[in-house]
């Protein structure tokens, strides 16, 4: 990390709780332990409890939707809108590898939904990463740099926008195979290059995430890495302590 840059934690919780009660005690329980830690905390329940969780919440840390559609309004069944995640939500999860893969979201459309975020005051967590074949067949630069040049291609620039990056290599997710910290900044270093290639020095400034298998023994290692800035953290973060314990790791690695 770098102490001229704030962490970002961020918890996706994917489609979990099952009950709303769940969801509520646990947004309410990350507020308790991170909302006065010096970095940005997000969580990103699922749409239906984003209202009730922002009411909650009261600004105390950050809420973020797990996707959205890029147009405004209109004939998209079971979509929703940016401007209806305005005011609830100060982020949203852009191109998850499992809405890559199980919704058809293309690297088009992901460069879609992160100006339209953008131009509706959200801030986009962009997310990129190799497949294990992909990976298996020396790819993994290939695929970074294609997905990353399509997530930002519609934006007018980059410095000032509000985004921010997830390395998410997917082999990683949920397998409790997390990438070594080496590999996680070999991907961010390269990130952060086609990041000021296309939008100047000032680009160094956008957040770069790792996401996979994050817990609280191994964030550290991320957490020591020049180009992680912090973590996209699945599974760990359904537990506030877990993931309290991962933030305390980010405080501790940029010396606030
Ligand atoms: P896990 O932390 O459960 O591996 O999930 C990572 C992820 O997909 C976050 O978006």
């Amino acid at each position: 990390m770098n102490p001229n840059r704030t962490p970002v934690i961020a918890g996706n919780w994917k489609m979990n709780p099952a009950a709303p009660g769940d969801a509520l005690a646990l947004a309410n329980g990350v507020a308790e332990r991170m909302g006065a830690l010096p970095i940005e905390t997000v969580v990103c329940p699922p749409t239906i409890w984003l209202e009730s969780i922002a009411v909650a919440l009261a600004g105390r840390i950050g809420v973020g939707a797990q996707t959205m559609a890029s147009q405004e309004k209109g004939a998209f069944t079971g979509e929703t809108s940016p401007l209806m995640l305005a005011g609830l939500a100060g982020w949203v999860i852009i191109g998850h590898s499992e809405r890559r893969q199980y919704d058809g979201e293309t690297d088009e459309r992901v460069g879609l939904k992160t100006a339209s975020a953008i131009a509706h005051g959200l801030r986009p967590i962009a997310a990129i990463g190799e497949r294990l074949e992909q990976r298996e067949a020396g790819e993994t630069e290939a695929v970074i740099d294609r997905q990353l040049r399509a997530a930002v291609s519609q934006l007018e620039r980059i410095a000032g926008s509000g985004l921010a990056v997830a390395y998410e290599p997917v082999w990683a997710i949920g397998t409790g195979n997390a990438a070594s910290g080496a590999d996680a900044q070999a991907v961010g270093a390269q990130i952060r290059a086609i990041l000021v290639e296309l939008g100047g020095e000032a680009a160094a400034e956008v957040p770069i995430l790792y996401g996979g298998s994050v817990t609280a023994a191994n964030a550290t290692e991320f957490f020591g890495q020049p180009d992680i800035d912090g973590a996209l953290v699945g599974g760990a973060s359904l537990d506030p302590d877990g993931f309290a314990a991962i933030g305390a790791a980010a405080v501790g690695a940029v010396g606030r």
